[in-house]
């Protein structure tokens, strides 16, 4: 039976007061968690009032959050936003070092993929990773950080979200660094940040499996392709690039892929350079039944025994571009 606890739960998220700025102040409540005889709740911390905003600056000033702090799950749309307005002014600081702004990036986005996959937070939410890849763009465009300073702070335990985040971040550093046109490369992020999207819509328990999928499983699983082709066009606010980001990165060069068997150029561009970012992201992570493999031998993998799965004039620049990793 579900506790008094539980049921608020199921209505607060938890947040990360430090993407907050405070000199844009919040318009919605943050509450912590207090335990008192042996019951706990939520308990209001601060609210749009002045003097609130005020403690919340003076917190997260101090640098010293020892606690956990928590919206309603409403107010979830207007916290990214918030958070994202404050990454996109830190983005101007010049005194701030490349690899500490590639990293507030990096973990902006993974808070945005974290609420939309593991707590069924609504579509609306993707917005934030559509602006946060415009901000990582400009970062990237005007640094020679690449896939180097990306490759130095992304998570290497796979998770959904993790994996979404690195995988949109390589795309985004491989568009850059093929000099594609700037709203190009915004979409091959995005795309790569949202080209497991349909994961979302399969059963969690078969997400999070710990050890590898039956024939039976896999075959559920394949359905995230279509499934997030389709949740994608539903939302109709992004060019075909996406759409194909999400329905085909599992198609192969050489044919024998999913869900279509498409072969060479009939797959995407976008999606072709997409398959290479999610094989080498999978590749050099770690899950509970595999290790994490070090980048060149991801890359002998990919050369050799994979070969015939990736469009090789992107794969050979993708090896030429990784250079200081490997
Ligand atoms: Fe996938
Ligand atoms: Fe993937």
């Amino acid at each position: 039976m579900k506790t008094a606890l539980d049921q608020e739960e199921e209505h607060f998220r938890l947040i990360n007061i430090e993407h907050l700025g405070y000199d844009a102040p919040q318009s919605y409540d943050i509450f912590y968690k207090s335990s008192l005889y042996g019951t706990t709740r939520y308990v209001k911390f601060a609210s749009n009032r002045p003097s609130h905003q005020e403690k919340v600056r003076r917190l997260i000033e101090s640098g010293e959050i020892g606690e956990s702090f928590y919206i309603r799950e409403e107010d979830l749309v207007k916290y990214h936003q918030q958070a994202t307005r404050t990454l996109r002014k830190l983005m101007t600081n010049p005194q701030m070092p490349l690899k500490e702004k590639t990293k507030k990036v990096y973990d902006v986005s993974k808070e945005v993929m974290k609420d939309f996959f593991e707590h069924n937070a609504s579509e609306k939410i993707l917005k934030s990773s559509d602006e946060v890849i415009e901000i990582m763009e400009q970062c990237l465009s005007v640094n020679e950080g690449g896939f180097h300073s990306i490759a130095m702070i992304t998570n290497k335990d796979y998770y959904t979200y993790t994996h979404s985040v690195n995988v949109g971040l390589y795309c985004l550093a491989f568009g850059v660094k093929t000099k594609m046109s700037a709203k190009d490369t915004r979409e091959l992020g995005l795309g790569g940040m949202w080209h497991d999207i349909g994961k979302s819509k399969i059963d969690a328990n078969l997400i999070n499996k710990n050890g590898k999928l039956t024939d039976e499983e896999f075959q559920v699983m394949k359905n995230h392709t279509s499934l997030g082709q389709d949740i994608l066009e539903s939302m109709k606010c992004y060019r075909t690039h996406v759409v194909d980001m999400a329905g085909q990165h599992h198609e192969n060069f050489e044919g024998n892929g999913y869900p279509n068997g498409l072969v060479g150029e009939e797959i995407s561009r976008f999606a072709r350079i997409c398959k290479v970012m999610d094989v080498y992201d999978a590749l050099t992570t770690r899950r509970s039944y595999k290790k994490a493999l070090k980048p060149y031998d991801a890359i002998t993998l990919m050369k050799t025994k994979m070969g015939g799965e990736f469009d090789p004039e992107i794969l050979q620049n993708f090896i030429r571009y990784l250079g200081p990793d490997l």
